[in-house]
C-alpha cells in the first residue's frame, strides 16, 4: 500500500502538478500516458487519484486523500477544513472581475455578475459595499456577458485570451491564485514522516514556501 495518497485537480493544473511531482521523485509517467482515475507510482510511494478540482478538497477532508493540489481560486470556495502548509509556484493566474469591451458598469444599479465563484464575488462586491445580483454558471462564463445574461464576471485569468477572443476587458484584479498542497488534518499527526518528506521533496523540487 502506498504511504500516501494524493489527489490531483483534474485539468488546468494537472499536467504543471504532475511535473512539479517528477521533479519531485514521483514516477507520474504512467500517469501522464493514461487516462486512469486512481493509479499507484512505481516507487510504491504515492497512490495518485484525478478528481474535479472542486472534489479535491472534499476527498482530503475526509480523508480518502492524505493530500492534494488544487488551486487557491478553488479553496476560496470550499468550507472544508485543511492544512495548506504549502504554496506551488504553479498555475499561477489572476482572479478579475471583467465586462465588455468599453461597457461602464458604473451607472448600473444591481449589477448582474456571472461566475464559477460565487463567495469570492460576494466578498469583493461585499466589501466594497456595492449591491450585486450573482448568477451562478459552471462554466464557459465569458459568453454570459456577451449574450445579455450578465452585466460581467469574476473569473480566472491566465493567458487573457479567452477575454480577448469573446470581446471582453479586465476591469479589476480581485488577486492572484496558484496551486496549493493541503493536507488532511489527520494524515498530518499519523502520516507525519511521509508529509514531511513529500513537503521536503515539493520545495527541493523548486516550489516557494507557504503561509
Ligand atoms: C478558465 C477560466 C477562463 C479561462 C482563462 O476556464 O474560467 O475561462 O480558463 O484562461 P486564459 O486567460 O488563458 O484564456 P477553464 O479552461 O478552466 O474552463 P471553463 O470555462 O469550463 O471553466
Amino acid at each position: 500500500m502506498a504511504d500516501l495518497t494524493i489527489a490531483v485537480a483534474k485539468g488546468r493544473l494537472q499536467n504543471e502538478a504532475l511535473a512539479l511531482l517528477a521533479r519531485a521523485g514521483a514516477e507520474v509517467s504512467a500517469a501522464l500516458a493514461s487516462r486512469r482515475l486512481a493509479l499507484d507510482d512505481e516507487s510504491g510511494r504515492y497512490r495518485f487519484i484525478f478528481v474535479k478540482p472542486t472534489d479535491v478538497p472534499v476527498y482530503v477532508e475526509h480523508g480518502i486523500a492524505d493530500c492534494g493540489i488544487v488551486g487557491r481560486d478553488v479553496l476560496l470556495e470550499s468550507s472544508t477544513d485543511l492544512l495548506q502548509p504549502l504554496t506551488l509556484n504553479i498555475a499561477r493566474c489572476r482572479i478579475v472581475v471583467a465586462a465588455r469591451h468599453g461597457a461602464s458598469l458604473r451607472d448600473l444599479g444591481m449589477l448582474r455578475v456571472a461566475t464559477k465563484y460565487p463567495r469570492i464575488t460576494a466578498a469583493h462586491f461585499g466589501a466594497g459595499g456595492r449591491p450585486v445580483e450573482i448568477i451562478e454558471l459552471s462554466g464557459s462564463v465569458e459568453l454570459a456577458p456577451v449574450l445579455g445574461l450578465a452585466d460581467c464576471i469574476v473569473d480566472l485569468v491566465e493567458t487573457g485570451a479567452t477575454l480577448r477572443e469573446n470581446g471582453l476587458e479586465e476591469i479589476e484584479v480581485i488577486g492572484e491564485s496558484t496551486a496549493r498542497l493541503v493536507v488532511n488534518r489527520a494524515s498530518y499527526q499519523l502520516k507525519a514522516a511521509a508529509v514531511a518528506a513529500l513537503i521536503a521533496a515539493l520545495v527541493r523540487a523548486g516550489i516557494t514556501d507557504g503561509e
